[in-house]
């Protein structure tokens, strides 16, 4: 698919068909495509758990801080966990930190990853939604390891509806410019 096309018309979706699986083959292909982002020296932080059948379910159980992220997991046949190795993008080899942003940069790492998950899904012909709202004891229910960070949970599937776009803000409110 072409780019543009791309970022244009990928949308966050919430209601997929239960019916369809994703198969391993085709989110291997998927992360193996996100695992070209950019990152902080090329450090490559970012970490995929795939989630499916109990797995996924337990946690779609123990999302209650917004109960309908629990409900669009159970309706997806795979979520995505992003973890960060904690203490390496934007870090000093003596542990401090390398900009006054701290330790903002191994987020906008993972933030770049998944942008680029979600656009190779959509080009692979598969819908996703990035999760943000999670419960604290998400981490230890996927059973994320020492010494990295849970940043986001992707649900992934074959979508079930088709929302419009949501609309953006005008160029006018997002550009400065300056000579
Ligand atoms: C960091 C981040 C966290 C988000 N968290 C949630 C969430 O917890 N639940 C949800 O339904 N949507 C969530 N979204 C999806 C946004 O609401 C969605 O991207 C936005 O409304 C724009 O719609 P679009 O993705 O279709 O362009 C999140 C998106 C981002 C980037």
């Amino acid at each position: 698919m072409e780019t543009v096309k791309c970022i244009r018309e990928r949308r966050s979706v919430r209601k997929f068909d239960t019916s369809r699986e994703v198969s391993a083959e085709l989110i291997e292909s998927v992360i193996d495509t996100a695992r070209f982002s950019p990152s902080w020296k090329n450090t490559q932080v970012t970490r995929y758990t795939v989630l499916t059948g109990e797995s996924k379910n337990a946690l779609a159980a123990c999302t209650n801080v917004w109960a309908k992220n629990g409900d669009i997991m159970r309706s997806a046949p795979m979520v995505v966990a992003l973890s960060v190795v904690d203490k390496r993008s934007g870090f000093e080899r003596d542990g401090s930190f390398s900009t006054p942003l701290g330790n903002g940069w191994q987020m906008f790492d993972c933030g770049i990853a998944a942008q680029s998950f979600c656009l190779a899904a959509f080009d692979a012909g598969l819908s996703t939604l990035i999760m943000g709202l999670y419960d604290d004891n998400a981490a230890e229910v996927i059973g994320i390891p020492d010494g990295q960070i849970l940043t986001a949970l992707i649900a992934v599937g074959y979508a079930d509806e088709s929302p419009a776009a949501p609309s953006r803000k005008e160029l006018t409110d997002l550009i400065t410019y300056k000579n």
